[in-house]
């Protein structure tokens, strides 16, 4: 090996020490900074992922728009599907500060290389299922997203601070549709066991695989990109969740869910990993549904796209 790689080498060396020993501080790594290449990757990865899966996101909710049952259900849910989108849009930027093109992220998940969460992948079958999405989708998705305010790179953590905030509204009011129709008739409360049972198991999936399947989980602690484990963070959401769904008479699909004493958290049955690892890799309930409305509207608003560039463009060049 030759004098200048050598050199180069040792740099590279005192490069990642710095850049540990910041991490390790609690520094925020800011767009700017030198960060090991696979640190990247790894953030470009995971936030673009998080940012397609606010957007499919949409999806389900949209289809119920129209078929809100009320002016105040709709105009509830209209606002929690913009704020949706906003997310992504958020993610989607955070993303590019780390030099991935909107166009490249877009392409990713069209091509299905980059995934989205496997929950959106479910249909939404009745109203309850809008309730079941906001308290369940939303309830987990807040547990894991509180974690990552305190993400290792700036851009992402304050994103999560912003997004968490909008969080919390959306499991409110899903809480609050299951609530009242647990008030409601038995039709109704048949209705929202319904959706109980079929979106409990696929929201503690969103957690990811066991801490000990996780092929990222080793650099994720090491760069502080994640503070808490999936197992640790899955724990956390089935502990609130289940007294919640008590207090409204919801029974939690597992016969295997007890309260351990000794722990201090509920005991649960083992999450069905085929089904995870097929609605991961495209073989879903919904999966061909939403990548193909997904492009279909992507390219129906190419337009927008180009007349926006035209006129930012005949902008620029006048100044
Ligand atoms: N859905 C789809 N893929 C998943 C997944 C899930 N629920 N959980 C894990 N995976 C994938 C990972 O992406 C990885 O595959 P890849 O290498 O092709 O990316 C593989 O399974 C191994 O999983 P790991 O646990 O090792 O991967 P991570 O360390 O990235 O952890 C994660 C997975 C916990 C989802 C993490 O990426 C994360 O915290 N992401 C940010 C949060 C997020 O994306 N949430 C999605 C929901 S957003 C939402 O619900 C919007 C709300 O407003 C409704």
């Amino acid at each position: 090996m030759d004098a200048i790689q050598e050199v180069e080498n040792q740099l590279n060396e005192l490069l990642l020490q710095k850049f540990e020993e910041r991490v390790q501080s609690g520094d925020a790594v800011e767009p700017k900074d030198w960060m090991p290449e696979a640190y990247r990757k790894h953030l470009v990865r995971q936030i673009s992922q998080h940012a397609h899966s606010e957007v499919i996101g949409m999806q389900p909710e949209g289809n119920w728009i129209t078929r809100a049952p009320s002016l105040r259900a709709k105009q509830i849910l209209l606002a929690k599907i913009q704020d949706e989108g906003g997310h992504g849009l958020y993610l989607y930027s955070a993303a590019e500060t780390l030099g991935i093109s909107r166009d490249e992220m877009i392409a990713q998940l069209h091509s299905g290389k980059a995934k989205y969460s496997n929950i959106f992948n479910y249909p939404a079958l009745t109203w309850a299922d809008i309730g079941a999405i906001g308290w369940l989708v939303d309830g987990a998705a807040i547990v894991n997203q509180v974690s990552l305010q305190r993400t290792s790179y700036g851009p992402y953590s304050r994103a999560m601070v912003r997004i968490c905030k909008e969080e919390s509204f959306h499991q409110r009011q899903g809480y609050e549709i299951m609530a009242h129709m647990m008030r409601g008739t038995a039709e109704q409360r048949e209705m929202a066991q319904d959706a109980m049972n079929r979106w409990w198991w696929p929201s503690l999936m969103m957690f990811g695989p066991h801490d000990s399947e996780s092929p990222h989980a080793g650099d994720a602690f090491r760069w502080k990109i994640k503070r808490h484990s999936n197992d640790e963070l899955r724990q956390k959401f089935i502990d609130k969740t289940v007294q919640q769904a008590e207090v409204i008479g919801l029974r939690i699909p597992d016969p295997d869910l007890k309260w351990n004493e000794t722990t201090g958290h509920y005991d649960h049955g083992e999450i069905n990993w085929d089904e995870f690892r097929n609605v991961i890799n495209g073989k879903g309930p919904c999966n061909k549904q939403r990548t193909d409305h997904h492009k279909k509207v992507h390219e129906d608003g190419a337009w927008v796209r180009i007349a926006a560039q035209a006129y930012y463009d005949k902008r620029a060049n006048k100044n």
